[in-house]
C-alpha cells in the first residue's frame, strides 16, 4: 500500500483529463481507427511476449480503450485504474456493460497504487510513461509498477531513433526558440529507458514497436528481477 515515507509525485498534464476533456479523448481515439488498430495490435503481440498472464492492471485504463481485448481471455482476472475519475467514468459508460462487470475499477495515480504488494500478473500501462520528463519520476514510476506485480509490466512511451523522433526534435527546438511551453510529452533515449528499467529492478524481456524506424511508440515488456 501507499507509503507514508515515499514523496509524492504529481505531473501537471494529470489534471487535464475533466469531464469534457475525457469525452473528447474517446472520441478521439474512436475516430482513429487504423492507428488503433496498430496500437491494439501492438500491445496483444507485447501481452503474448508477457506469457499472455492471467491477471492484468490496466493502469492508466483511461477510457477503456484495451477492455475488450483485455477481457477476450474469459478467465482472465481485470483491473483498471486511472488518476481522472472522469475518465473512468466515460469508460464505464462507454464500453460493453458486459465487460466493464469484468473489471474492478480503482480510482488512484500510478506513483501510488492502492493495491497490495504482488496484486497481479502484469501491470498493462499504455500511454503514459511519455508524459514523464524526469529520469528519477520515471524510476519512481517503475519501482512502485514493480511493487504492485508479480512478473511483468507491459509499457508503452516514445523512443528515439526513428523519423518522428527526429521531426519531433526538430519541432521542439523551433518551439523553445520561439518561447513556447513544452506539451508535457518527452522522448527518452531507448538506452537510457532501458538503465532506468534495469536500476527499478526488471529485466528487458523484449520490446515491440508500433512501426520500426517510422513511429516513437515503443511497447516494452518486463520482467520483475530477484522473484
Ligand atoms: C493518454 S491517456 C491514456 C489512457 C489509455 N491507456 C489509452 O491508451 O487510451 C493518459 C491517462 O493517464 C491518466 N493519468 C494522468 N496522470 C496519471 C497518474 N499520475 N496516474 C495514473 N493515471 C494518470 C489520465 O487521466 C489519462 O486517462
Amino acid at each position: 500500500m501507499s507509503d507514508p515515507q515515499k514523496p509524492s509525485i504529481h505531473l501537471s498534464f494529470s489534471d487535464k483529463y475533466t469531464d469534457d476533456h475525457s469525452q473528447q479523448y474517446f472520441q478521439k481515439h474512436h475516430r482513429k481507427k487504423l492507428s488503433d488498430r496498430l496500437e491494439h495490435r501492438m500491445a496483444e503481440r507485447a501481452l503474448a511476449l508477457a506469457g499472455n498472464p492471467a491477471s492484468v492492471l490496466d493502469l492508466p485504463c483511461g477510457t477503456g480503450r484495451f477492455w475488450d481485448m483485455l477481457a477476450r481471455e474469459p478467465q482472465r482476472e481485470l483491473l483498471a485504474a486511472d488518476y481522472s475519475e472522469a475518465m473512468l467514468e466515460v469508460a464505464a459508460r462507454v464500453r460493453d456493460p458486459a465487460v466493464v462487470r469484468r473489471f474492478r475499477l480503482l480510482q488512484c495515480s500510478a506513483f501510488e497504487i492502492t493495491l497490495p504488494d504482488h496484486s497481479v500478473d502484469c501491470v498493462f500501462s499504455i500511454r503514459l510513461m511519455h508524459h514523464v520528463g524526469e529520469s528519477s519520476n520515471r524510476i519512481a514510476m517503475l519501482k512502485e509498477f514493480r511493487r504492485v506485480t508479480r512478473d511483468t509490466v507491459v509499457l508503452s512511451l516514445w523512443v528515439d531513433g526513428n523519423y518522428k523522433a527526429w521531426r519531433r526534435r526538430k519541432l521542439e527546438e523551433k518551439r523553445r526558440q520561439g518561447g513556447e511551453k513544452s506539451d508535457n510529452r518527452f522522448i527518452v533515449p531507448s538506452a537510457q529507458f532501458e538503465q532506468e528499467c534495469r536500476d527499478a529492478g526488471f529485466t528487458i524481456v523484449g520490446h515491440v514497436d508500433f512501426l520500426p524506424h517510422l513511429f516513437m511508440w515503443r511497447t516494452y515488456v518486463l520482467r520483475k528481477m530477484g522473484i
